[in-house]
């Protein structure tokens, strides 16, 4: 599966969001949007209804990254709004399998997503309810932060065991994505990347996001994991 880029508008200017989805949509993959309660994350950012506002404006395929306690009473509606992905978090979700067969049945990708200190192999029977597994690479909660290396070993045999099952499944990362940590992604067997304040902390988010698909691209190239 080619590099993908999803630019998180965690970093864009919250009043304008309409305006900074489309300031990456010529360039991007997805629009990643970060849900926070305040509860599973000690941040607050967004919820439905500002999502379902920003469906009807964005052209890119929306990416929901709930970091919010109980998603399994309220992934399914961010699906039913129309994203093209949901992903839960494993530390918060209670009925992982019936939640994301509830994301599937509304119509969404769905994706289970990893803290820095959750292991992979827990999850290895499920990756068939799966269509993405998200790799944190800082502790959830807040853009900017430095990317976490201690997650490159995980990534590796992330990808290691997609390969083994013969699953469709796309491993993320997010968090401290940057032209200066991607290739290392990259090479560890990411292939669908957010990236926050690396987009839009630039003065050319376009230029930004190609970039770090160049250094992506360049980088799976040569991968020992692609075939
Ligand atoms: C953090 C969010 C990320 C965040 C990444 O918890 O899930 O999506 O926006 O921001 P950067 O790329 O700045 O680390
Ligand atoms: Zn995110």
């Amino acid at each position: 599966m080619a590099v993908q880029i999803s630019p998180s508008i965690l970093s864009a200017d919250f009043a304008r969001l309409a305006d900074e989805a489309a300031a990456v949509a010529p360039a991007a993959d997805w629009l990643h949007v970060d849900v926070m309660d305040n509860h599973f994350v000690p941040n607050l950012t967004l919820g439905l209804p500002v999502v379902e506002s920003l469906l009807k404006h964005a052209t890119l395929p929306v990416d929901c990254h709930l970091m919010i306690s109980d998603p399994d009473r309220w992934a399914p509606a961010y699906a039913e709004a129309g994203a093209r992905n949901v992903t839960i978090h494993a530390e918060a979700v209670h009925a992982p399998v019936r939640t994301l067969r509830a994301i599937r049945a509304a119509g969404a990708r769905a994706g289970l997503a990893v803290n820095p200190g959750t292991a992979v192999e827990p999850y290895e029977d499920l990756l068939g309810e799966l269509d993405m597994l998200l790799l944190m690479t800082v502790e959830p909660g807040f853009g900017g932060q430095r990317f976490l290396d201690v997650v490159l070993p995980k990534l590796r045999r992330a990808r290691s065991m997609v390969a083994k099952r013969g699953a469709e499944v796309w491993l993320q990362v997010d968090g401290g994505v940057t032209e200066e940590t991607i290739e290392r992604c990259a090479d560890a067997g990411a292939d669908v990347f957010v990236a926050g304040s690396a987009v839009y902390g630039s003065a050319d988010p376009i230029a930004a996001i190609q970039a770090l698909r160049a250094q992506a691209d360049r980088a799976t190239a040569h991968a020992a994991w692609t075939p």
